[in-house]
């Protein structure tokens, strides 16, 4: 099992590239299966998502070919529709896209119920709203396989969402692009990564139009075609990094950015008197480390509001800040697995169901903490880097799902951080 060994209580300075981002090329890979054609991706990021993701499509008989670390050419030609494989697809959330592309180039599709990270129940029953909108009619077996099918083909609809969803809104635009006729999707997400996605198929030669705003359009087409994309710069990653800089305080710039994406990260940073520096592609974090952060209030929602996949970080920000902090989770049923954790290394907070109330402390303590989930890790790294002492963190492969090249990038900018290896054994052993 790997670990990282995190020696922290010091300021970070120095400039983070940011990566592709996740959850666009989550949609973007299984996107390619629209078309029977080649396409290149770049600005891919390097994590384990994107590496399973690309397993599966092999698995369909899609070849892959790596150019260098960021890009990749799909060839899409000789995809067989064959049900994907089980194994390989519980361990994705996004796995879910296979069915809206397979739906929409073969007009059936049977994909295993997606996995990912755990914030309690997380359904599909948006998702199959909209399918079986568009003609289509979806069974789940006992062994939870997703069997979809429109045996009298799709046909567009208009389809309101009951819930602001980020995979129905990027499932129903990948089964819609070829439909004839027009499709809208009304209450739509507006994630960054919904419009890179729309990019995308538009470039393939589709017809959307609105992503980003919560009424989108599909005019479907007779067919799509292969080409040449580049990812946009990942939201999160680079938000992760900018909560860094304030927890640690020093000054770190993230660089190769969208700064209108960090708007709301960077917003509440400044309220708890970090200092924000925007130029055409960067953004600075800077705080002077003797100074404690000022507490806030913060509430996640759906883009363009505070991103629930940066609600982790800031509850460790919020740990250290002089006063009491109050933070509501809008999103998910249960995303505070963290805070026991962060308990361990000295957090004062509650929880009651979406609510953590956080009493600021001056330190936090190194201590063994296990990562549950891709953001939480992530926050943990955080608070070992503002923690006296050296901390360890189990199960980091959740963080490698999610983040390029993190201990490199952390070095960079002077963290003291180190990935080892264990024996499975030795860390039953800690654990006890
Ligand atoms: C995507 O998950 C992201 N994952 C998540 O990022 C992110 O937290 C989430 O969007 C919200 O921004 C990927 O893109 C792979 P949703 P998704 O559908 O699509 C409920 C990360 O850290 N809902 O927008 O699954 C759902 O339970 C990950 O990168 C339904 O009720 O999220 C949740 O409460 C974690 N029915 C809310 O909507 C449905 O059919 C938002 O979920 C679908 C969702």
């Amino acid at each position: 099992m790997e670990q990282y060994i995190i020696t922290g209580g010091h300021e970070l300075h120095g400039s983070i590239p940011i990566s592709g981002a996740k959850n666009a090329a989550l949609g973007i890979l299984p996107a390619t299966l629209l078309c029977s054609g080649v396409c290149r991706i770049e600005n891919l990021p390097q994590i384990s998502d994107v590496r399973n993701m690309l397993d599966i499509l092999a698995s369909m008989g899609v070849r892959i070919r790596y150019l260098n670390k960021n890009a990749v050419e799909i060839d899409t030609t000789h995809t067989q529709n064959v049900p994907t494989p089980y194994e390989m697809v519980r361990k994705l959330r996004a796995s879910y896209y296979l069915i809206g592309a397979l739906l929409g180039r073969f007009g059936k599709a049977e994909v295993a119920l997606p996995g990912g990270c755990d914030f309690g129940f997380r359904p599909i029953d948006q998702h199959i709203k909209g399918f079986e909108a568009l003609g289509a009619t979806v069974q789940i077996t006992e062994g939870g396989i997703v069997q979809v099918e429109a045996k009298d083909g799709l046909v567009g609809a208009s389809i309101y969402l009951d819930v602001v969803s980020v995979g129905a809104t990027m499932n129903i635009m990948l089964a819609a692009a070829l439909i004839k006729g027009q499709t809208v999707i009304e209450n739509a997400a507006r994630e960054p990564h919904i419009v890179d996605l729309a990019n995308f198929l538009n470039t393939m030669g589709a017809d959307i139009t609105g992503a980003g705003t919560d009424v989108i359009k599909v005019r479907g087409v007779e067919q799509l075609h292969g080409c040449t994309y580049s990812i946009i710069p990942d939201q999160i990653e680079a938000g992760t990094y900018l909560a860094l800089a304030a927890a640690t305080g020093g000054a770190v710039t993230v660089t190769g950015v969208i700064p209108k994406h960090l708007e709301s990260i960077t917003a509440k940073l400044s309220e708890m008197g970090a200092e924000i520096e925007e130029g055409d592609d960067t953004v600075t974090v800077r705080r002077d480390s003797s100074v404690r952060m000022r507490r806030i209030n913060l509430k996640t929602q759906p883009y363009p509001g505070f991103p629930t996949d940066m609600q982790p970080q800031f509850g460790v920000l919020m740990s250290m800040a002089e006063g009491t902090s109050i933070l509501t989770e809008g999103i998910y049923d249960n995303r505070y697995r963290y805070v026991n954790e962060l308990r361990r290394m000295g957090a004062e907070a509650t929880v009651d169901g979406r609510i953590a109330v956080f009493e600021g402390v001056e330190k936090l303590n190194a201590a063994p903490v296990h990562a549950p989930d891709l953001r939480a890790g992530a926050a943990l790294i955080m608070a070992a880097l503002c923690a006296e002492g050296t901390t360890v963190i189990d199960e980091i492969h959740y963080i490698e799902r999610g983040y390029e090249d993190i201990v490199r990038k952390l070095k960079s900018v002077g963290a003291e951080i180190r990935l080892v290896e264990i024996p499975d054994g030795a860390a039953l052993e800690r654990a006890n």
